[in-house]
């Protein structure tokens, strides 16, 4: 099953100058959380993510990184590159894992917002703060699942949400 996990700003925004640009120590723990879930979780990024990651690969996921340059990436354990988006759809399915993820950034949720994907998780943080990396816009057939209460965290207001698309299974069937 293929989902997708971001935190937005107000204005779509996801990143700055290669940073996300709010610091939520309970956002990147619920991140961790999601993204182990029940059976085997994959974590589907592009390279300017990868490089942005403090401690890498992501442990007990499989890292699989889309890049036009594989010898940029070190050959690490639980490391898979991909160097197409065809390539990476056959990597997806030869790993076989119960959960992907994908995580960012612009040019990866750009590409998987329009394919089956089954859930959404967004954070919505309540600011507008400058970005140069955004999120697409949502496609219409996902449907608001669930909604946290407002949460504060280093003097910022953000709440969880999880959107689904009711049809996946539908459209991965086909
Ligand atoms: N707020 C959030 O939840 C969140 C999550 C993730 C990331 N972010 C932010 O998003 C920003 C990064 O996003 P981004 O869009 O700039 O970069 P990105 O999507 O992480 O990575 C882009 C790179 O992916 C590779 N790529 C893209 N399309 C490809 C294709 N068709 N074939 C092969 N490789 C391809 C290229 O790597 P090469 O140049 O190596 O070829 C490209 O430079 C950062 O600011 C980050 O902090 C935010």
């Amino acid at each position: 099953m293929i989902n997708l996990i971001v935190a937005i700003n107000k204005n779509n925004g996801i990143g700055m100058l290669n940073k996300i640009p709010w610091r939520l120590p309970s956002d990147l723990r619920y991140f961790k959380e999601i993204t182990n879930s029940l059976g085997s979780n994959s974590v589907i990024m592009g390279r300017k993510t990868w490089d942005s990651l403090p401690f890498k690969p992501l442990p007990g996921r499989q890292n699989i990184v889309l890049t036009t340059n594989p010898t940029t990436i070190e050959k690490r354990v639980d490391t898979t590159v991909a160097t197409s988006f065809e390539d990476l759809e056959d990597k997806i399915k030869e790993i076989d894992c119960t959960n992907n993820w994908v995580i960012g950034g612009e040019d990866i949720y750009k590409y998987f917002i329009n394919k089956p994907v089954r859930n959404l998780y967004i954070t919505r943080v309540h600011n507008d703060r400058e970005c140069d990396a955004f999120f697409p816009d949502i496609p219409s057939h996902f449907e608001l699942k669930s909604r946290s209460e407002i949460k504060k965290e280093n003097g910022e207001y953000f709440h969880y949400e999880v959107l689904q698309d009711p049809n996946y299974f539908f459209k991965v069937m086909k």
